[in-house]
C-alpha cells in the first residue's frame, strides 16, 4: 500500500517535472549549462593527448635541467577554483570584491618563501605575482632601470639566459635587449668556468646599471660576494636569477644569494618541484618599486591557482625530505659526471657541483643537435648547449644533463652508473651511424631510423623508466 503510494507520487513528480521543463526553457537552460560546466562532457580530444602526454611521461628519461615533475598537492590546486578568481592588486588593496580568501591564500604564499629562504620580513619582500621567469626579470629591469641603461649578465653560449638580454651581432633578440643596452661577461673560454677578473675588466668598461648573476647552464656555485663587489664599483644593482638552483638555495646546498643581492628572482618550477611561475625577491625599500611593475605594468590579475601551488610547493619545500631529495639531486649529478669522466668523455668545467652537467661532445666527433636528436628518438630528453670554445651557436658541440626530474622518480647513484652506460652506447651509435651517414643532420636521421639497435636500447628504457614512481595526478 505504502510502496503503492511512493510510486504513484513519484510519477506524478516525474510528470509535472517534465511538464516544468517543457514549458520553462529557462529550466533547460540551466541544464545545459550544468551539463557543459560538469565532468558529464568531456573534451576527448585534449584528454586523449593528456592521456598520451602522461605515458610519455610515465617511460621516458627525463634530463632536462629546467624540468621536474610536481606533486599531486600541487596539481590539485592547480585544477581548483583558485582559477576563477580576478584580483589586480595586493592584498587587501584590490580592484575587485570576493578576495578574502585569495587574499589570505597570497598573504601565506609570501609569508612561506620569505620563511623557506630564511629571510626576515623587516628586510625583504616578495612578490608571488609573476607570470614566468622571462617576465619576472623584466618587470625588475622595467621597475629599477630607465630605458637604455645598460645591464651585464652572463653570455647566453656561457650558460646565461634569454631574459638577461641577449643579442646576436647587432640583432636585439629578446625584449631586455630591445628596451635597455645589452652587455655581457664570459666564462673562461678554455675552462668554462667564471673569471671574476674578466667580468670586473667588463663592468669597468660597461659600467651596468644591473649586474645579473645566475645562469641556466652553469655546473658551478656563484661567488656572490665577488658579484657584490663588481656590482658596488659602478653603483650598480645586483640581481641573481636562481630559476635553476632555488631548490638547491632552499635547501641550503647552494651558496645564499640573499646575503648580497638587491634583488632575487626564480622560477617555480625548476629544482623547487613547483607550478610553472615566479617569485621576485627584493628588498624592503624596493618592495614598491617591485610590486608596482608588476601591477599595473606589466601584468593584471595573477595567475591564483599557480599561486596557490607555489605556496603548496614552499610547504614541500620545507620539510625535511625536501632537503634529503635535493642532496640526492646533487650525488646523483655528481655520480652520473664521474661515471663518464671515468669512460674517458670531458665535461665542461671538469665536473658539477650542482643539479646539472655539461658534457662536451666535440673530442667524440658528434655535435649536440646529432646527440638531442638520438636521445629524443629513444625517449631519452636533453637539450644540445653551447660548451665553451663553440665557433657557432648554431652548432652547439654539447649537450646539458640534469638530475632533478628522475631523483624525483627515485633514481639514485645504481641507476646513475646505468644511465652513463646507456648515453656511452648512445654516443657509440651516433659516431658509427655518422660514419656510413655522413655529418647531415638529414641524413644521419635517415641512418638513425633505419638502425634495429636503437630501437631496442629504446625498449629497455621504456621497460626500465616505467617501473619507477611518478608522482602528480593523471
Ligand atoms: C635562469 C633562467 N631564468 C629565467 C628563465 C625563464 O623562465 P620562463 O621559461 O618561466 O620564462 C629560465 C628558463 O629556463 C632560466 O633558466
Amino acid at each position: 500500500m505504502w510502496n503503492k503510494f511512493v510510486v504513484r507520487n513519484n510519477l506524478k513528480i516525474f510528470k509535472n517535472l517534465n511538464n516544468y521543463k517543457l514549458n520553462n526553457p529557462q529550466f533547460n537552460f540551466h541544464l545545459n549549462i550544468r551539463k557543459m560546466t560538469s565532468s558529464s562532457i568531456v573534451d576527448q580530444d585534449i584528454l586523449g593527448l593528456m592521456k598520451q602526454e602522461r605515458e610519455r611521461q610515465v617511460r621516458s628519461l627525463e634530463l632536462i635541467a629546467s624540468e621536474n615533475f610536481t606533486s599531486s598537492g600541487v596539481m590539485k590546486v592547480l585544477g581548483s577554483c583558485f582559477t576563477n578568481k580576478y584580483s589586480e592588486g595586493l592584498p587587501g588593496k584590490r580592484y575587485y570584491g570576493g578576495n578574502e580568501y585569495i587574499d589570505q591564500m597570497e598573504l601565506l604564499c609570501q609569508q612561506r618563501a620569505l620563511e623557506a629562504y630564511r629571510l626576515s620580513p623587516s628586510e625583504w619582500h616578495v612578490n608571488c605575482q609573476s607570470l614566468s621567469g622571462s617576465p619576472a626579470n623584466f618587470q625588475v629591469m622595467t621597475g629599477i632601470l630607465k630605458p637604455g641603461d645598460v645591464i651585464m649578465g652572463l653570455d647566453l653560449p656561457c650558460g646565461g639566459h634569454l631574459s638577461h638580454g641577449y643579442m646576436v651581432g647587432d640583432k636585439k633578440l629578446t625584449a631586455p635587449a630591445i628596451f635597455f643596452t645589452s652587455r655581457s661577461y664570459q666564462t673562461n673560454l678554455e675552462t668554462g668556468w667564471l673569471d671574476y677578473d674578466l667580468i670586473r675588466e667588463r663592468v669597468l668598461e660597461h659600467r651596468p646599471k644591473l649586474l645579473i648573476c645566475g645562469g641556466s647552464a652553469y655546473p658551478r656555485d656563484w661567488d656572490y660576494s665577488k658579484f657584490r663587489d663588481l656590482a658596488d664599483l659602478v653603483g650598480a644593482y645586483l640581481l641573481c636569477d636562481m630559476a635553476h638552483i632555488s631548490g638547491l638555495v632552499m635547501a641550503e646546498k647552494a651558496n645564499d644569494p640573499f646575503q648580497y643581492c638587491d634583488i632575487v628572482t626564480t622560477t617555480t618550477h625548476k629544482t623547487m618541484r613547483g607550478p610553472r611561475g615566479a617569485l621576485i625577491f627584493c628588498r624592503k625599500d624596493l618592495s614598491r618599486i617591485i610590486d608596482s611593475a608588476v601591477f599595473p605594468c606589466s601584468q593584471g590579475g595573477p595567475h591564483n591557482n599557480a599561486m596557490a601551488g607555489i605556496a603548496t610547493a614552499l610547504y614541500e619545500g620545507m620539510q625535511p625530505e625536501f632537503r634529503e631529495y635535493t642532496e640526492q639531486v646533487i650525488k646523483n649529478s655528481q655520480a652520473l659526471a664521474t661515471e663518464l669522466i671515468k669512460m674517458g668523455y670531458k665535461l665542461v668545467t671538469g665536473g658539477t657541483e650542482n643539479h646539472l652537467l655539461l658534457w662536451d661532445l666535440r673530442d667524440v666527433g658528434i655535435t649536440g643537435s646529432k646527440m638531442e636528436k638520438i636521445c629524443d628518438y629513444v625517449e631519452i630528453t636533453l637539450n644540445k648547449n653551447t660548451v665553451p670554445g663553440d665557433k657557432s651557436a648554431m652548432t652547439p658541440g654539447g649537450v646539458r644533463i640534469g638530475t632533478p626530474a628522475m631523483t624525483t622518480r627515485g633514481f639514485k647513484e645504481p641507476e646513475m652508473v646505468k644511465l652513463a652506460g646507456l648515453l656511452d652506447r648512445i654516443v657509440k651509435k651516433t659516431v658509427e651511424i655518422q660514419s656510413v651517414s655522413g655529418k647531415k643532420l638529414k641524413d644521419f636521421e635517415v641512418g638513425m631510423k633505419a638502425d634495429e639497435d636503437l630501437l631496442k636500447i629504446k625498449k629497455e628504457i621504456n621497460e626500465w623508466v616505467s617501473q619507477f614512481f611518478m608522482p602528480g595526478l593523471n
